[in-house]
C-alpha cells in the first residue's frame, strides 16, 4: 500500500483519487477550494460524473480516501504526490501553466524525505524539466523522482475509463519511480492493462499526440458531413462503413456542431503552439482546430436557414447545454458559442439540460431556463438540439410539434428519425443527412 496525496480535486483528481483508493492504497485528495472540501467531507459530491458518488463513499467508508486542504501536511504524510490542478488555455493560446508552478513550489517546500512528484494534468512537453527545476530552486536538498502519468479519462464515462483504461503510461527516469508507479496500478497489470513505460518527454507528447488526433478526427468527419449535404450523401452511412475498416475504426466519427470540453479545444492550440515554438508547425492541427471553430458557427446558419432568416424577436428552444452527454461540464461547450450568437441576432432563448443548467447560468445568466424539454420547446418558433442526452433520443416527436409554434427543428446531433420528422411535416435539419425540402 502507498500513502498518496492529489493536488487538485477536479474532474481528474477526484475520479482519479477514487480510483486509486479502490486499488487500496490511501489517498488524500485535496484542493485549495476549501468551500469543495468542506463539502466532500460531509459526503456532496461537488461534480456529476456517473458512479463516482459510489466509488467515493465506498472508499471513504474503508477509510482509503480522505480530503484536505491542508496540502503541506498531506504532502508530508505521503510517498507519491500526484498534481491534478487545472492547465487552461493562457491568454496566448499555451497551456496556463501558474497552478502547477504554484503546486510545484507547495510541494518543493514541503519534501520531508524521498518522494515520488508525479504530473496527472495535461502539460506541454518540457514541463516536467520546469517542474524538476521549480522544487529545486526552493529546495536545493529536496529528494524525488519526477513521473509523468498522463490521463486519458473521459467525462461522462470517467470512473470506468479509470478503472478500464486502454493503457497506463508512465514517464519516468529512474527504475525506482517505474516500479513504485507499477505497483500503484498494479490491480491493472495483472489485468493485464498494458503499462506503457517511456521517459517523461515521451509521456508527456503522447498525451497531446493522443487528444490532438482524436480531435483531427471529428473535425475531419465534420468536414465530410458538410460535403455530404453539398453533394446529397448520407454521412451516417458513410461514416458506418469507414469505421468497418479496421486501420480506421468506428470510434470518434460521429459528427456534430463541433468538439468542446476541458481537452480537446485547448489541448489542439496547445500542441500547434509547441509546434510553432519549436519550428516543426503541424499544420493538420491548425486546420481541425479552424474546422471546429467554424463548425460552430456553421450551426447558427443552419438554423437561421430553417427559420427563413426571420430570427428576430422569434423564440428559439436549445436542447442541452453541456458539451456532451452524461456530464454538467460547459466548458468549451458548442452552446457557448451558438447561445450568444442567437440572442445577439434578437431571438429569446428558452434552455433545457437535465444536468448543467447551473454551471451555464453562471456563464449566461440572461436566458430563459425551463425545467424539462416540455417547457423549452413550448411556443417556440425552431428548436435546436446540442447534446445528445438519452432523454432527447427518445423525444416523442407528436407532443413535440403540438406543444411548438412552428415544428422546424435543428438535430446537430443526428439523434431523431427522419423519416418520423418527414411524416410529421417538421422542418428539419442536421449535420450531414436529408433535410426537409
Ligand atoms: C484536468 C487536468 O488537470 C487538465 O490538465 C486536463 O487537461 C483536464 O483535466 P480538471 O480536473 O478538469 O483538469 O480541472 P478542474 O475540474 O478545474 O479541477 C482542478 C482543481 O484543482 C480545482 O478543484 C482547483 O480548485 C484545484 N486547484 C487549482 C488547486 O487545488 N490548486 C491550485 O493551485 C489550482
Ligand atoms: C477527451 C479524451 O477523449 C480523453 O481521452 C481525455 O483524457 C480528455 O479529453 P472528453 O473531452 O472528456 O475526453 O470527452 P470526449 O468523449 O472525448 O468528447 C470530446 C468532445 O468531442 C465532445 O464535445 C464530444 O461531443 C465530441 N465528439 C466526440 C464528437 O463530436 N464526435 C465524436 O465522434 C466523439
Amino acid at each position: 500500500m502507498r500513502q498518496i496525496t492529489i493536488v487538485g480535486t477536479g474532474y481528474v483528481g477526484l475520479v482519479s483519487g477514487g480510483g486509486i483508493s479502490e486499488f487500496g492504497h490511501e489517498v488524500t485528495c485535496t484542493d485549495m477550494d476549501q468551500d469543495k472540501i468542506k463539502r466532500l467531507n460531509s459526503g456532496e459530491i461537488p461534480i456529476y460524473e456517473p458512479g463516482l458518488e459510489s466509488l467515493v463513499k465506498r472508499n471513504v467508508a474503508k477509510g482509503r480516501l480522505h480530503f484536505s486542504s491542508d496540502v503541506p501536511q498531506a504532502i508530508h504524510n505521503s510517498n507519491i504526490i500526484f498534481i491534478a490542478v487545472g492547465t487552461p488555455q493562457g491568454s496566448n493560446r499555451e497551456a496556463d501553466l501558474g497552478a502547477v508552478e504554484a503546486v510545484a513550489k507547495t510541494i518543493g517546500k514541503n519534501l520531508n524525505s524521498y518522494k515520488i512528484v508525479c504530473t496527472k494534468s495535461t502539460v506541454p512537453i518540457g514541463t516536467g524539466k520546469r517542474i524538476e527545476d521549480i522544487i529545486y530552486s526552493v529546495n536545493p536538498e529536496a529528494d524525488f523522482d519526477y513521473v509523468s502519468n498522463p490521463e486519458f479519462l473521459r467525462e461522462g464515462s470517467a470512473v470506468k475509463d479509470f478503472m478500464h483504461p486502454d493503457r497506463v503510461v508512465i514517464g519516468t527516469r529512474t527504475t525506482k519511480s517505474l516500479n513504485a508507479m507499477r505497483e500503484v496500478y498494479r490491480p491493472l497489470y495483472i489485468n493485464e492493462t498494458p503499462i506503457i513505460s517511456t521517459s517523461v518527454e515521451t509521456a508527456e507528447m503522447i498525451k497531446y499526440a493522443a487528444n490532438a488526433y482524436l480531435a483531427l478526427k471529428i473535425s475531419y468527419i465534420n468536414e465530410i458531413a458538410n460535403l455530404c449535404e453539398a453533394v446529397g450523401a448520407d454521412v451516417h452511412e458513410v461514416a458506418r462503413a469507414m469505421g468497418l475498416d479496421g486501420r480506421i475504426s468506428p470510434k470518434f466519427l460521429h459528427p456534430g456542431p463541433g468538439f468542446g470540453g476541458s481537452c480537446f479545444p485547448k489541448d489542439t492550440h496547445a500542441l500547434a503552439a509547441i509546434g510553432r515554438n519549436s519550428d516543426s508547425p503541424l499544420p493538420t492541427i491548425e486546420a481541425a482546430i479552424k474546422t471546429n471553430e467554424s463548425q460552430k458557427r456553421r450551426m447558427v446558419t443552419k438554423l437561421k436557414r430553417l427559420m427563413k432568416n426571420d430570427i428576430k424577436g422569434k423564440s428559439v428552444a436549445v436542447l442541452g447545454l453541456a458539451f456532451k452527454p452524461q456530464t454538467d461540464d460547459v466548458r468549451e461547450a458548442a452552446s457557448r458559442v451558438i447561445i450568444p450568437k442567437l440572442v445577439e441576432s434578437g431571438a429569446t432563448v428558452c434552455a433545457y439540460d437535465p444536468i448543467a443548467m447551473d454551471n451555464f447560468k453562471n456563464h449566461h445568466p440572461d436566458i430563459q431556463y425551463r425545467d424539462s424539454w416540455q417547457d423549452a420547446v413550448n411556443g417556440a418558433d425552431a428548436c435546436i438540439i446540442l447534446t445528445e442526452w438519452n432523454e432527447f433520443r427518445g423525444i416523442d416527436l407528436n407532443k413535440l410539434k403540438s406543444l411548438m409554434n412552428k415544428p422546424a427543428i435543428l438535430d446537430t446531433k443526428n439523434i431523431l428519425s427522419i423519416e418520423k420528422l418527414e411524416s410529421l411535416g417538421f422542418t428539419f435539419d442536421n449535420v450531414g443527412r436529408k433535410k426537409s425540402e
